[in-house]
């Protein structure tokens, strides 16, 4: 049978007069337009260049190992299955380099992919997110996506004000995200820094739950077991 299309079971007209406003995630709505910066080919066809060296992001001018490319040549006849989604392989083949189990071991697409991943695991609405005011903008993106409430922190000549944060942790803060070194600052919070700030943080921030270590990065725990 053919519908047409207002009589159509799922066709409502609520949903077709509404604007993109109405009907996008109202979180999503509030992130700030991300504006990448040019690729090495852009800037040197605008500026006629042939030979430049993109500084920005996370690219290496170096290009790929050897053994990274050896690898991806060599996964070429696999590419029509889907990967193991644990990455069960990854994990046990990481778990020597820094002796913790695979259970503590999260992969993602990328570290942005772990961000997503950790806040959509852990943001509910309404929770307060502790963000330093400059820094990587992931982190507001993610708590607004997940209807979080960012509460940005002062910085201190350009530096994450650790003590700000600590004034600012409340009943409802559910995380605190610490860059370092800080993006786009440059700037690095020493381990004593970290440690002080740690032994100030109510312990009710770090749930002991093995289900939520996987928050921590592997050196932030050990500073844990220092603290
Ligand atoms: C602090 C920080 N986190 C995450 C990322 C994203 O990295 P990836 O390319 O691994 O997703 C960047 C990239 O610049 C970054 O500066």
């Amino acid at each position: 049978m053919k519908y047409s299309k207002s009589c159509h079971p799922l066709y409502s007209k609520k949903w077709a007069d509404m604007n993109i406003e109405q009907l996008a995630n109202s979180g999503a709505l509030q992130i700030k337009l991300y504006v990448p910066g040019k690729s090495k080919k852009e800037v040197e066809r605008e500026l006629k260049l042939t030979e430049t060296v993109k500084m920005a992001s996370n690219e290496n001018p170096f290009s790929a190992s050897e053994q990274a490319k050896e690898a991806i040549i060599a996964a070429l006849d696999e590419i029509h299955m889907y990967p193991n989604p644990t990455s069960l392989e990854l994990r046990e083949a990481l778990t020597g380099i820094q002796a913790v189990s695979k259970d503590e071991i999260t992969v993602g697409n990328g570290s942005d992919g772990v961000i997503y991943n950790l806040g959509m695991a852990v943001i509910n609405q309404g929770d307060e997110v502790l963000i330093p005011k400059i820094t990587f903008p992931v982190y507001e993106t993610i708590t607004r996506v997940m209807r979080g409430r960012p509460i940005f922190t002062r910085m201190r000549d350009l530096r994450i004000d650790l003590e700000d944060i600590i004034r600012h942790i409340g009943e409802k803060t559910k995380a605190i995200f610490l860059c370092n070194p800080n993006n786009p600052t440059g700037d690095i919070l020493s381990k004593d820094e970290i440690l002080a700030f740690l032994k100030e943080t109510p312990p009710s921030m770090f749930p002991s739950s093995r289900r939520v270590r996987v928050w921590l990065p592997c050196p932030i725990r050990n500073l844990l077991r220092e603290r």
